[in-house]
């Protein structure tokens, strides 16, 4: 559907893309998620068309978008964005905002302006009102719809949903998934919500400095992450230090099998909390032992500081709150599955 080889733009001497490839099959849903300034937005502009790449060769389809000297301007992409800020034409309505483009008579386009309301779920009645007179998680609403109303072939979808409310923001995101995926629409979504990003995509690119550090399944990258710093920005972890030998890791909690036996030495090794039961001590049970230091309370999921007896390093573990837990007491640890090895 679309490839993206070699990428790369500067704003001045600052490089904020840096070789970029990406490939979205059709029909998918990518999600980018990066911290702040990484260069998302800029990509997705990119795609759209509303910056030229210094470098690299933007395809379509088939048809050159972007190589050497060939430029297809924005508008004749068939590339819907939603952009970070909604940027709704303030001289226009609501309903004109959205029926912006659209073809046919006043009342076929006002027939196509009240479904497309429908479809991410805004009253009908807001067609009348100015931009300036609706919230912003309304805005970012309407910015969907009119992106929507042009039929794109990819959707570019750049933090649509940060101005809704987390209920109205996964029923606004459901919706819109299975919206593009009944109209067969490819999409790339930025967002800077883990949960969104993994609940939604097919496929997630993980952008640092301007260069994908990951591209996998939600799972695999969850799961299998490239290196510490995409393994923290997609969810909890416990990372330890540990000593890695045919295919297993020896550290605080005690031997663990890895997912890599063809790797050995000192090694950071990864662990998440669904992976670690903390269970109240029975000295028969072979487990190792730790003692809670401290309990940090946050309603059904509680954060134990964990202390063992023959290093003075602790650990924190994320896990289900239990009754009874105070500081001082012993615990077992019992780990669940393979912890990951990080390459150096
Ligand atoms: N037109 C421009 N001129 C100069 N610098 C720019 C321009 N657009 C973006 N930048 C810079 O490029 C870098 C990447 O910006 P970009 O908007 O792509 O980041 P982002 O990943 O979308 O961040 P955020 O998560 O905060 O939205 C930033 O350092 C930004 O200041
Ligand atoms: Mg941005």
């Amino acid at each position: 559907m679309l490839e993206l080889s070699n990428i790369s733009k500067s704003f001045g001497s600052a490089r904020v893309l840096d070789g970029v490839n990406l490939l979205i099959p059709p029909g998918s849903r990518t999600a980018i998620v990066g911290p702040s300034g990484s260069g998302k937005t800029t990509l997705l502009r990119l795609i759209a068309g509303f910056e030229r790449p210094d470098s690299g060769q933007i395809m379509m389809r088939g048809r050159a978008l972007f190589a050497g000297d060939q430029f297809v301007p924005a508008h004749q992409r068939k590339i819907g964005f939603v952009p970070q800020e909604g940027a709704l034409f303030p001289h226009l309505r609501v309903g004109e905002n959205i029926a912006w483009g659209l073809s046919g008579s006043r009342h076929e386009k006002r027939a196509r302006v009240e479904a497309l309301m429908a479809m991410v779920s805004l009253d009908s009645k807001l067609a009348q009102r100015w931009p300036h007179e609706i919230s912003g998680g309304q805005q970012q609403r309407v910015a969907l719809a009119r992106a929507l109303a042009q039929q794109p072939s990819l959707m570019l979808l750049d933090e649509p949903f940060s101005a809704l409310d987390t209920g109205l923001r996964v029923a606004t995101r459901k919706a819109t998934a299975d919206l593009l995926t009944q109209a067969g629409v490819a999409s790339i979504l930025v967002t800077h919500d883990q949960k969104e990003a993994l609940s939604f995509a097919s496929q997630i690119a993980v952008i640092r400095h301007g260069r994908f550090a990951q591209i996998g399944s939600p799972f695999e990258v969850y799961s299998q992450p490239a290196d510490e710093e995409t393994a923290l920005f997609l969810g909890d972890a416990l990372i330890l230090s540990a000593d890695v030998a045919q295919g297993k890791a020896r550290c605080q909690l005690g031997d663990i099998p890895v997912d890599n036996a063809s790797i050995s030495g000192v090694r950071r090794i990864m662990l998440r909390p669904e992976q670690i039961s903390v269970e109240p001590c029975d000295s028969a049970a072979g487990l190792p032992q730790a003692h809670i230091v401290d309990i940090d309370f946050v309603g059904y999921l509680s954060t134990l500081t964990l202390a063992f007896a023959h290093t003075d390093e602790h650990i924190t573990v994320q896990t289900v709150t239990r009754p009874g837990w105070l500081p001082g007491m012993k615990v077992n640890i019992q780990i669940n599955g393979c912890a990951r090895v990080f390459a150096l």
